[in-house]
């Protein structure tokens, strides 16, 4: 399907439900208001928030969504026009963006205030930059409330995520010993590639499946007998569980979410035994999500993150959510219109 002039294609949600309430149409380019610019889109992220919104279960944090929409809050591509009082000379440039709640990523265009731009590093690609826009702003987040240090100890369960993969590479950047648990023998190429060779990454990486029930037993094996010293869960449940119960005295948990459908079970006696610092960064005003952004974008373009992406053509908007939905992601999930 090839759009007209003065036309594009998009993803249009008209209806809650299923994957396949995910359409391409074409429907009109939009036109840049005041402060706004256009950007022709290289690359848009799908979030695992995404895939609640389009069923509408999305958090209570963020806004219902109305119908019919195009979804998609992370965008990276090239400017194409401005609004009436935005500086011309924008235009041609590489920029990322997260959109935020107006959303209308998954596209060909898509509009976004000209504050919210970010040049694209120079050697950072398009579907990198999308994932250290949104994802990467979140794993800075993280990274802050735990406060990491090189002779840590980290376990990062749901490794081969949009969110984990970059943890891991950022606590291997830090130089901490880094305990990815991964899925499935089908991620773990994606987890062992994350160690990159040179001199941005001095951590040890031990990666391990967390589908192999002996996991805890050869992570004690790895690590020589010391016990971890922060927990970066956004996974939860018996994975999680079982990572707290091996956490040594003094240890951090930072929680940010929970892709198994249960938030890791935890209570002030497992606090107290062990004088654990429980951390929620999210959920909460962020006090300056620009500098976090600019942080994560520095991350790629210095080599500390090199996110993974898993990219799908537009048009298989429904086939990426599917995959985020059965568990099949290999990094940050991107659209490429
Ligand atoms: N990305 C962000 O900016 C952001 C912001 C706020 C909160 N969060 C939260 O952080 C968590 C990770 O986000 P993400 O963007 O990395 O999501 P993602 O790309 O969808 O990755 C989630 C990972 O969780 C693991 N997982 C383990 N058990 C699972 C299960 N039963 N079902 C599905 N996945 C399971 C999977 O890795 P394995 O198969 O390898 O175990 C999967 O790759 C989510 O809970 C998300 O809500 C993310």
């Amino acid at each position: 399907m090839s759009a007209g002039q003065g036309a594009m294609r998009a993803i249009v949600q008209r209806e809650l439900g299923a994957p396949d309430v995910l359409v391409l149409e074409n429907v009109p380019r939009p036109e840049p208001g005041a402060g706004e610019v256009r950007v022709r889109v290289a690359s848009a992220g799908v979030h695992a928030v995404d895939t609640d919104l389009r069923r509408g279960e999305g958090p209570a944090s963020m806004p219902e969504t109305l119908l019919p929409m195009t979804p998609g809050r992370e965008i990276a591509g090239t400017v194409d026009a401005v609004g009436p009082d935005v500086d011309a000379t924008l235009v041609g440039t590489r920029v990322v963006a997260h959109v935020g709640f107006r959303s209308g990523g998954y596209a060909e265009y898509a509009l976004v205030t000209a504050a919210a731009l970010h040049a694209v590093p120079d050697g950072v690609t398009f579907s990198q930059a999308v994932a250290s826009i949104g994802t990467g702003r979140t794993a800075q987040l993280v990274l802050d409330a735990a406060g990491m240090v090189a002779s840590d100890i980290v376990v990062i369960p749901g490794a081969s995520g949009g969110l984990g993969s970059q943890l891991v590479q950022l606590a291997l950047s830090i130089g901490a010993t880094t305990v990815a648990l991964y899925g499935g023998k089908s991620k773990r190429a994606v987890v062992q590639q994350l160690a990159r060779a040179g001199g941005a990454h001095s951590g040890r990486l031990i990666a391990l499946d967390a589908t192999d029930a002996s996991w805890p037993m050869r992570m004690v094996a790895a690590l020589d007998g010391e016990a971890p010293s922060i927990l970066l869960d956004g996974v939860g449940g018996m994975t999680a569980r079982a990572v707290v119960d091996s956490l040594a005295r003094g240890a951090r948990v930072v929680i940010f979410g929970w892709s198994s459908g249960a938030v890791v079970r935890l209570d002030t006696d497992d606090i107290v035994a062990r004088s654990l610092t429980v951390t929620v960064p999210l959920g909460r005003p962020i006090a300056d999500l620009r500098a976090l952004e600019s942080r994560a974008l520095a991350a790629t373009a210095e080599g500390r993150t090199s996110p993974p992406v898993d990219e799908y053509p537009l048009a298989d908007a429904s086939a990426a959510h599917a995959a985020i939905e059965q568990r099949r992601q290999r990094g940050k999930v991107v659209l490429v219109p």
